[in-house]
Formats: structure tokens, C-alpha cells, sequence
């Protein structure tokens, strides 16, 4: 029987298993991966340290150890289905640089798997497997002579696995044959088939440890060159490790996972095990709820595109889950919290960090709400028009047509149409989903990986011409193209959503982190035609598609329009985008050169901007930041923009971003001649002036080595002095003080509450020693020695303390036991008087016994000791036993 072990318990013993190795400890690394375009999201423990595989970085030491956070979405549409599957899990690794090899690998996974004193799995139970070899790659017999002679396994044990299983890579980057080590749950997890072994796929063998030889590079074609050095490369999945420890069905019976999802479950009222499908729900939200916590936390925002997307979509599955277990409001958001208790002790970030994961969870569930309220008035006019044609089957088409504009879940369309008695056309819905993604998938072939931007347009549709640096309204555009639902179409009705393609447009498509202009496209007159521009992507053909809703008259391919931009909006975006710059130029001025663009968002007087920077920066620094903004902005610098060679605007000292890539000719920014010029296409003011005041509302960590600072600037600034103002009377007010006062009063007030304070302590403590002393007059006379024990109501260590050194002092016979319960643990202190310890008895061993009967331990000194235990339920048995204790330590 395996010995049980938390999960939490389980990360450190590793770690600190092997330091005792040698191994440096590194703290997991973010779960975006930094210089490697090769990956979307941080798959395994190894995957942040390439460099230190291929030889092109050197570690900090040749042997590492880490806990690694890992997201997999490949097969994010089964995870719920099956209980095996999690889209977060934690790898935990060592890793050798070119230092220790096979030998010391295998025996360390051994030990720590087996001995008693780590995780103390039976030996009997384990199995290794080894490479076989194939066409490229000789047999791994070197490690099948180490498993067989020096670790003793008999050959008939081990097993040889071919290319599919013992050989690992995770597309380009270092990879090797591998040595696997499965563990025997026992018959009663098996399949009962025939022939049932290690390799079969159901739930007795289970792989827990994978430990790679990694000696080769993949350059992500299957072309394999040597690696300068041998590498060891281990992973062993926390969750799977703890599931064989706890003996539990799956990862989400794991202690930490498990209490995530008792936290859905008190917020849903579903429970494990009720249903299959509130089974599926409650794995859904579980593991999603996981992924995206940590996601935001490494500074991933949902939005339509890459590591935003798998944010948006795990959030979504999850509140649409949320739906089917009847929950209407956003309360994701509170999971989270739990997420974040179960693992801020390896993760302190989280609680760090934990406002603005709340805050960036509720605002995806909100808007995700609103999205579905709108697909509920529609889906009540679907239904009524099927009941009047007396029709009891829901539409494939209708259903479709909710997933797709209104992502509306079909699980959800399928529960309110059996309430109506009726069924939905699954099959129509089916087909139509299939063809759906045909059709992006072929856009997505055409156009790169846009995801949903990528509507087709026909060759004859030009690139759209951008007027936007010079105008806000351009009165002769022309429709080019439109769409609706992702297809091309002649012309929008009343009422739709769609798409628009202009062959001018002064609408700036959302790029390099500016935000898109909103605005109308007009026809006036007697058409009286409007659309509402809610957004603006350019495709890669270089058409810009202005998404939005056709609220008036109907717009058709060839109309001659009138573009324009929401001014106010746009002014406010450049006010944000010009501070961009000069707070660049500030960072860089305070902090050093160092300091590198590392992302940055623009929208309406707001702007949140990421650089690498080493360390939080200080008050003093931000202050002086903050005011180098604003000197820039009093001084009213011209702006002034270039479009110019490439090698033209390097010589003017442009500062061009990181890794990106950029045409022959280039526009550059420059604002006081000078003093920034910076690369952008963004558009901007032509005065620094017109910046308004600026001012820093908060800077923090978003991934190692990335600092985060997000400001605001304009009418947006003056709107918070303004609320700064309002609190400062509040506060005023209620302390009875002038504005100017209020510190001083305040901090008058905490001086006298901390004395009030003291006083109370006083006057406790004062009570505690009459209550120990009215305790010695109820002890019991065993043998000339007063034995006493008690139970205080939430008392602290520290009071116990007191307690006690007052009862061995005032009484040299004393034998004495107190005990407390707070949050459900309970805290003993024994303690002996002299002419107790004399006679043999002593306090230490009191402890022992004790705690030994309500799951715990403790230890001390004769006279004083003290101890821990949890299980409550028994703590009046344990005080019980003391009297015996003394008798027997009598010799009575
Ligand atoms: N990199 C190896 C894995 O992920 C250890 O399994």
C-alpha cells in the first residue's frame, strides 16, 4: 500500500530530493515561452531550458531540478469526457547539462520512487521500459544492463517500446531515446482483457516517469544532429504521481483538484459522482478554471489570437459549463480564489497577483454573458417560428446559427429545446459544423493562421488603401466586398452583423497593440444606410474588414460610402499611444538601455506597457518615470512622422522592436526632434501637449525578467484625481479631519488601537492565569502528582505557552495537558513540574502518545512540549489517555 501523500508534499520532496543531489532548485519558469516562436504555451519541464540542452546558453549549474507549470490543449475537446485528461498539469524534472548521464538518472528515479524514506512505492510494482532501437537509432542496451544488473530488475520485467513510446520529442529542439517507468495500480484498475500489461491503455499500468536521454536536435523536420553534450531530461506528472500516492481514481481526485472542484460544487450544487454529464461539467470547469488562473497570471489576456485565444476559449467552455449546471452569473471568478489557496505555496505570484486575475476572469464571464443574453432573444423567435409551422425539430441550421454568431453551445440550445418537447436536427448541426471548419481551415491554408479573420475575398478584391493619418472622415470610399458569417456576400440587410471591405478607409485595423477605431460607414439621403463599426482587423491580404451591424437601409458590393471615425474615441487612443512612446523613452532614460518593448496595448486613454527589466521597480523610480512623462507633455514637443528607407531611420537612432520584422521602408515617429523617434505605424498627436496629464497607475511582473506598467493619460487621468479627491473627503470626514490633517489623524488612531490593544492582551492574559489556576484546583491527585488537562477555546501557541510556564511554576507537581482547536487543528502543550520530572515522568513523552492518537506529532523537553494534530474528532479520546500515562510511568 502506498504511503499517502499530498500533492503539495509531493513537489517538495522531490525537489529537496534532489538538492540532496547537487541539483540547483529553480522556480517554475512562465508558461509563456520567451525567445522560442516554436510554441505556443510551456508543454514540459524542459521546454524553457533549450538553450541549456543545446549548449548555445549556459546554466546556472549543470544539474537542476524544477517544478514545472505545463498547459496541453491538444485535445482540449475530450478534457471533461475522460477523467484522465487535464489541459494544466505540473511536471516535476531533473536536469543534467552535459554533467551526470543514464547510470545516476535511473538509479535517482529509483530511489526516490522506492526508498522508504521518499515516496516508498513497492519495487514489485514498478516496471522500466527502454528503446528497442529502429532504422536510425541503435537499441538503448546500456540502459536495459543498468535497470537489469545495477538496479536488479529481472529482464523478463523490462520492457522495449519502440519510436511511439520511448523515444521523446515534442516537435523541434532537443529529444532522445527515453526510459519510461510504469507502476501497477493492481487488478482492480485493469481492463480484465487478455493479455492486459504494461503499455495497455486502460487504467492499471500507468506511466509516472519518463526520463529522457536527450543526445539529439530535432530541427523540427526530422533531420537529427548530435547534440554537443548528453543531457538527461526527466519528467514525472505531479497530479499522476499524487493519484498513485492517494490511490485515487484520477487527477481530479487528487487532494488540491479535488477541493477546487468541491469549490464548484458549493457554488453549483453539483456533485461529483451525482451524473455522467455533471461529472463532465464539474472536470471542465476544474481543469479550465486551473489553466486560466495560471495563464493570466503569466500575463496572458483572452482575445481572439494565439495564447488569447486558448484563454478565451478555456474560460468560455468552462462558464458555458457553468450554464449547464444551471449558474447565470459569472462565478469563475470565485473558483479562482481556490485555485490560487491550493497553490500560492510553490506559486506565490498567484496571491500577488491575485486582484487582477479576478478582475481579467469576471470581465471575460461578463462579456461571455452578454454574448449569450443576445442568442436567447433570437433562439425565442427561432422556436416560435418552428411552433408555428408546428414543426418538432429545431433546425440544424437555427442551431448553427446560434453556435456561430451568438456561441451559443449546442448543449445548451439542446437542453432548452427538450424543455420545449421538441429535439434538434443534430445531424443538419453536425454537417454544418463540418463544413464550417472545411471552410476555415481552407481560409486559414489561404491566409496563415488567423484564426477568425480569416474570411476568403475573391482576387479581385484590392488591398484596402489606409487614409486614416490624415483623415477622420473620408467621403469617398467605396464598398469593395462584404461578408456575412465568414462567407462573402452582395450585399447586408437590415440587422446583420457582418463584415465590410472598403478601398479607402480612415478606420485604423487593430496592430502593434493600438486598438481599432470605431465608427460608422454611411450612405445619406434618402438610402440611409448605417453601419456600426464595432472592430477592424487587416487580413493578410491587406484588406481591412470592418466588422460591426448593418442598423440601417441595406448596403450593397459597389456603394459609394462616407467612412467615419468615432473623433473622440481616436483622439483619446493617440493621446495613449504618444504617452507610449515618451514613457518608453522615460524607462529607458531611469532605468537603463536595457529596457526593451516587450508588448504593449493602446486603447482609449489607457495604455498597458510590457519591457524587460530585471527587478520591481521602486517608488522613487516610477515617480521620477511618471514625471519625466509630463515634463515632456508641458514642454508641447512637435510630432512629427516619416515615412523613410530603412536605413535612413536607423541613422536617426530609430528604435526599432525586438525580433520583428520590418519592409524597405519604414515610418518613424518623432516627437521634440529628437528626443523619441521611435518605429510605428500606430497614429498619433501632433503635439505632446495634447498627451494631457499622465499618470502611472501600476507596474508589476507579468513573467521573469518582464515588467508590466499600465498608465492612463488624458481625460481618463483627471477623471481618477477626481475620485482621488472624493476619497480623500470621505476619508476625511469620517476621521473628523481637515484633508491636509488626515495622515496625522490616522495615524493618531492606529497608535491608539494598538494600545487599546495591548491593554486587551494584558487583561487576557491575566484572565488565562485565574482559569490555569482554578484548572489546578479541579487536577486529580494520582499519586501525590496533580494531573490536569483542558481544552481552550482558540487559544494560540503562544498563550498555551504562558499558560503552562505559569502551572509548572506555581505547582512542582503538576502534570498538565492543554490543548486548542483553531481552523480545524488542534495545538497540545504538556508540560511537567519539577517534582513531576523527578518521579519519571516527562513531557515529551506525554506528547508523543498523545498526538499519536489524533494523527499527528510533536515532541520537547521534559518539563515542556508540544505538538500538533488533525483529527479533532478524537482529541477527547487522547486526553483521556493521560492519566493512564502517569500511572504507567508510576509503575502503578
Ligand atoms: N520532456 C519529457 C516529457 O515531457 C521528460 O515527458
Amino acid at each position: 500500500m502506498p504511503k499517502k501523500f499530498g500533492l503539495n508534499e509531493l513537489r517538495e520532496m522531490f525537489l529537496s530530493f534532489f538538492e540532496t543531489k547537487g541539483h540547483l532548485r529553480l522556480p517554475s519558469f512562465s508558461l509563456i515561452p520567451q525567445n522560442d516562436a516554436s510554441l505556443l504555451l510551456i508543454n514540459s519541464g524542459m521546454a524553457p531550458m533549450k538553450p541549456w540542452f543545446t549548449g548555445e546558453q549556459e546554466p546556472p549549474r549543470r544539474r537542476v531540478t524544477t517544478c514545472q507549470k505545463c498547459i496541453r490543449t491538444g485535445d482540449i475537446e475530450n478534457i471533461g469526457h475522460t477523467a484522465r485528461h487535464g489541459t494544466y498539469f505540473e511536471m516535476l524534472g531533473n536536469f543534467s547539462f552535459g554533467d551526470y548521464f543514464k547510470r545516476e538518472a535511473i538509479h535517482w528515479a529509483w530511489e526516490f520512487l522506492t526508498s522508504p524514506e521518499w515516496v516508498g512505492l513497492e519495487p514489485d510494482r514498478l516496471y522500466p521500459s527502454v528503446f528497442a532501437g529502429n532504422e536510425t537509432t541503435p537499441a538503448d542496451d546500456e540502459a536495459f544492463r543498468i535497470w537489469n544488473e545495477e538496479i536488479g530488475i529481472p529482464a523478463q520485467r523490462i520492457f522495449k517500446f519502440g519510436k511511439e513510446d520511448n523515444f521523446w520529442e515534442h516537435g523541434s529542439g532537443p529529444c532522445g531515446p527515453c526510459s519510461e517507468i510504469y507502476y501497477d495500480r493492481g487488478e482492480q484498475w485493469g481492463c480484465g482483457r487478455p493479455g492486459c500489461t504494461v503499455g495497455c491503455d486502460c487504467d492499471r499500468y500507468i506511466e509516472v516517469w519518463n526520463v529522457v536521454f536527450s543526445q539529439f536536435n530535432n530541427d523540427g523536420e526530422c533531420h537529427y544532429t548530435e547534440l554537443k553534450q548528453k543531457n538527461i531530461d526527466t519528467g514525472m506528472g505531479l497530479e499522476r504521481l499524487a493519484c498513485v500516492c492517494q490511490e485515487v481514481a484520477s487527477l481530479f481526485d487528487v487532494d488540491t483538484v479535488m477541493n477546487i472542484t468541491n469549490k464548484v460544487s458549493q457554488i453549483t450544487h453539483a456533485h461529483y459522482g451525482e451524473t455522467a454529464a455533471k461529472d463532465v461539467s464539474l472536470r471542465v470547469i476544474t481543469d479550465h478554471i486551473r489553466s486560466a488562473t495560471f495563464l493570466i497570471c503569466d500575463g496572458v489576456l483572452p482575445s481572439n489570437e494565439g495564447r488569447g485565444y486558448v484563454l478565451r476559449r478555456l474560460l468560455r467552455r468552462a462558464a458555458r459549463h457553468g450554464k449547464l449546471l444551471g449558474v447565470n452569473e459569472p462565478f469563475l471568478y470565485e473558483v479562482c480564489d481556490t485555485v490560487i489557496q491550493e497553490n500560492e505555496g510553490h506559486y506565490p505570484e498567484l496571491r500577488e497577483r491575485q486582484d487582477y486575475i479576478t478582475k481579467v476572469i469576471r470581465t471575460e464571464e461578463e462579456n461571455f454573458a452578454r454574448t449569450i443574453d443576445g442568442g436567447m432573444r433570437i433562439f425565442s423567435d427561432l422556436l416560435a417560428g418552428h411552433k408555428e409551422k408546428g414543426e418538432g425539430v429545431f433546425s440544424g441550421a437555427d442551431a448553427f446559427k446560434l453556435y456561430d454568431t451568438y456561441g451559443f453551445p449546442i448543449d445548451l440550445t439542446r437542453e432548452m429545446v427538450e424543455e420545449q418537447g421538441m429535439t434538434v436536427d443534430e445531424d443538419g448541426f453536425q454537417t454544418l459544423m463540418q463544413e464550417q471548419k472545411e471552410r476555415a481551415r481552407k481560409a486559414r491554408e489561404a491566409l496563415g493562421d488567423l484564426g477568425w479573420a480569416g474570411v476568403e475575398f475573391g482576387k479581385d478584391v484590392p488591398e484596402t488603401e489606409f487614409v486614416g493619418y490624415e483623415h477622420s472622415t473620408f467621403p469617398g470610399a467605396k464598398v469593395v466586398a462584404l461578408a456575412v458569417e465568414n462567407e462573402p456576400a452582395e450585399e447586408l440587410m437590415p440587422g446583420v452583423e457582418g463584415i465590410v471591405v472598403l478601398d479607402k478607409t480612415p478606420f485604423y485595423a487593430e496592430m502593434g497593440g493600438q486598438v481599432a477605431d470605431h465608427g460608422q460607414i454611411v450612405i445619406a439621403g434618402d438610402r440611409g444606410v448605417c453601419f456600426e463599426v464595432t472592430d477592424v482587423q487587416k487580413n493578410k491580404g491587406g484588406k481591412y474588414m470592418h466588422y460591426g451591424k448593418l442598423v440601417e437601409g441595406v448596403l450593397k458590393v459597389g456603394d459609394a460610402v462616407r467612412a467615419q471615425i468615432d473623433g473622440q474615441r481616436r483622439r483619446a487612443v493617440m493621446r495613449a499611444h504618444s504617452a507610449t512612446h515618451l514613457l518608453d523613452k522615460a524607462l529607458r532614460t531611469v532605468l537603463g538601455d536595457h529596457v526593451q518593448q516587450a508588448g504593449s496595448l493602446v486603447e482609449p486613454d489607457r495604455l498597458r506597457f510590457d519591457f524587460t527589466h530585471f527587478s520591481a521597480m521602486t517608488a522613487e523610480e516610477l515617480q521620477q518615470v511618471e514625471a519625466m512623462v509630463n515634463d515632456a507633455v508641458l514642454e508641447g514637443y512637435p510630432i512629427r512622422t516619416d515615412v523613410l528607407p530603412i536605413e535612413a531611420a536607423r541613422q536617426r537612432g530609430a528604435i526599432a522592436l525586438f525580433g520583428e520584422k520590418y519592409g524597405d521602408t519604414v515610418r518613424v515617429v518623432d516627437m521634440g526632434d529628437g528626443y523619441s523617434v521611435e518605429f510605428c505605424g500606430g497614429t498619433h498627436l501632433d503635439n505632446t501637449a495634447k498627451v494631457g496629464p499622465f499618470h502611472i497607475e501600476s507596474e508589476f511582473s507579468v513573467a521573469s525578467g518582464v515588467r508590466r506598467i499600465e498608465a492612463i493619460t488624458g481625460r481618463a487621468t483627471l477623471e481618477c484625481m477626481r475620485g482621488n479627491c472624493c476619497t480623500i473627503n470621505a476619508v476625511a470626514e469620517a476621521l473628523k479631519a481637515k484633508p491636509a490633517d488626515i495622515v496625522s489623524k490616522a495615524m493618531q488612531e492606529i497608535q491608539e488601537i494598538r494600545e487599546l490593544r495591548h491593554m486587551v492582551d494584558a487583561f487576557r492574559a491575566k484572565d488565562a492565569m485565574g482559569e490555569a489556576g482554578r484548572f489546578l484546583m479541579g487536577a486529580k491527585d494520582v499519586d501525590g502528582l496533580k494531573v490536569l488537562t483542558a481544552t481552550l477555546n482558540d487559544a494560540g501557541a503562544d498563550q498555551l505557552r504562558k499558560m503552562g510556564d505559569f502551572l509548572k511554576d506555581k505547582d512542582a507537581n503538576v502534570v498538565a495537558v492543554l490543548s486548542s482547536v483553531t481552523d480545524g487543528k488542534i495545538t497540545f502543550l504538556a508540560v511537567c513540574g519539577k517534582q513531576a520530572v523527578a518521579r519519571g515522568v516527562k513531557a515529551g513523552e506525554i506528547i508523543r502518545s498523545v498526538t499519536a492518537v489524533c494523527g499527528g506529532k510533536g515532541g520537547g523537553k521534559p518539563d515542556s512540549a508540544m505538538g500538533g494534530g488533525s483529527d479533532v474528532m478524537k482529541l477527547d479520546d487522547a486526553l483521556a489517555t493521560v492519566d493512564d500515562l502517569v500511572h504507567a510511568k508510576l509503575g502503578r
